[in-house]
């Protein structure tokens, strides 16, 4: 079915119920599950962990943009690696089977077409785990502050591996307020990241709405629509994977923090 394209020019997102087969919501949690059991942080667990603002964290986050890397909850202490984890980035479409072809999977590819890409690349993937009670909140921001593109074309596909709502911390959106400004930028500086303001037009005073999203649901967002979302406080997981095409046709300057050096970016095919 063609996606609303009004809908979305109006709010700056698509829910899309039932866009993935359940057992493809099955496949993508037990990939993740065989990834995670074959990850061993060792006693170097603190390196990964955003509490330790070290230099060997900093070049594991700066240097994930190509790789499939594992980043910890802050609130994590004594839990097993499973339960411990924020997310898995930022390649998994290109450095791992199941998720490059699920990313690459003709649907997708239509709804992107669909959506007014010429030339998609896949650029960034994560699966994000939200876990029962530690999950972390997600503050309001903009994707094109992350992945940057002139004139910006990010667009996230993110995808409910679990039922997402209020209680265990689906996305919250200002429907509309992605025909605002770029606030800001994360960008690197000199071998730094740094996070550079572009603007200081506050978020528009409207009500938040919640994305809620039974498994297997996609959500298209937008690259300037304000999301956010909240800890996840219940006993429930909230897997989700996010995937962010930017259009080949627009620049990708040099000072993103996501580089792929050893990488081509590559589209649907
Ligand atoms: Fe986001």
């Amino acid at each position: 079915m063609a996606p609303d394209l009004a809908a979305y020019a109006r709010d700056g997102f698509l829910v899309l119920e039932g866009f993935v087969p359940l057992e493809d919501c099955d496949a993508l949690q037990a990939r993740a599950a065989v990834l995670v059991a074959a990850f061993n942080p060792g006693p170097a667990r603190a390196v990964f962990s955003a509490r330790d603002q070290g230099h060997a964290r900093d070049r594991y986050f700066q240097e994930s943009g190509g790789a499939v890397r594992f980043f910890f909850e802050e609130a994590a202490t004594d839990q097993p690696v499973a339960l411990a984890l924020n997310k898995i980035g930022h390649a998994l479409h290109d450095r791992d089977p199941v998720f490059d072809r699920f990313s690459r999977q003709p649907r997708l590819a239509e709804l992107a077409r669909a959506l007014g890409f010429a030339q998609p690349l896949l650029l960034q993937s994560m699966y994000l785990f939200k876990q029962p009670r530690i999950g972390a909140e997600v503050g309001w921001h903009q994707d094109a502050a992350y992945l940057n593109t002139r004139p910006s074309t990010v667009t996230g596909f993110w995808v409910a591996l679990d039922d997402a709502d209020r209680n265990n911390g689906c996305l919250m959106a200002l429907p509309g307020a992605h025909r605002g400004p770029l606030r800001e930028r994360f960008l690197r500086d000199d071998g730094r990241m740094v996070t550079r303001c572009l603007d200081t037009t506050p978020w528009p005073d409207i009500v938040p709405v919640a994305l809620e999203a039974r498994r297997g649901t996609l959500v298209v967002l937008h690259g300037l629509l304000p999301h956010a979302s909240a800890p996840n406080r219940s006993s429930r997981a909230r897997h989700a994977y996010a995937l962010h095409l930017i259009d080949g046709r627009a620049d990708y300057p040099a000072d993103n923090w996501l580089q792929r050096p050893d990488l081509p970016l590559r589209g649907f095919a």
